[in-house]
């Protein structure tokens, strides 16, 4: 059978499609451990001791994630929250800033899990 020749504008659409496929993956795919360096790590530093670059210059220091203690006083939600909403939405410091514009709700659970792992 011969195969159907595009029209300029199947063509577009197609084009179209695949582009958002390909921009959709990366972001949909990516794991909790790379979206915390590239987001979190500034701050809370690579490996979550709250030691980033930029912790310095905050007026509160980051939580140390693998201050066990501490950590396992501080339920799941009040830590989706903080990242959803940011510090302020939890009654921590506005230094903390809301994601819940640039993350949904499944890759903050994740990066809520991989702030757990640091006491597993
Ligand atoms: C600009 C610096 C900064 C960035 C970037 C940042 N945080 Fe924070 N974060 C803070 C500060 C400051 C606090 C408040 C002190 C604390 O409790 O750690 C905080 C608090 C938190 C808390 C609550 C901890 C608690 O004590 O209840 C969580 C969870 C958290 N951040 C996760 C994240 C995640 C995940 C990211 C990346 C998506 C992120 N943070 C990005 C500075 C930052």
């Amino acid at each position: 059978m011969r195969k159907l020749p595009l029209t300029p504008l199947a063509a577009a659409a197609l084009a179209v499609v695949t582009l958002l496929g390909v921009l959709a993956r990366p972001a949909a795919a990516q794991p909790a451990s790379m979206l915390f360096t590239m987001f979190c790590a500034r701050c809370h530093g690579a490996t979550g001791h709250g030691d980033g670059d930029d912790a310095a210059s905050l007026s509160t220091k980051p939580q140390d994630f693998h201050d066990c203690a501490a950590m396992a006083k501080k339920p799941d939600d009040q830590l989706f929250n903080a990242v959803k909403g940011g510090g302020t939405s939890v009654g921590l410091p506005s230094d903390m800033p809301a994601w819940g514009t640039g993350l949904n709700d499944q890759q903050i659970h994740d990066l809520v899990a991989y702030v757990r792992g640091f006491c597993k």
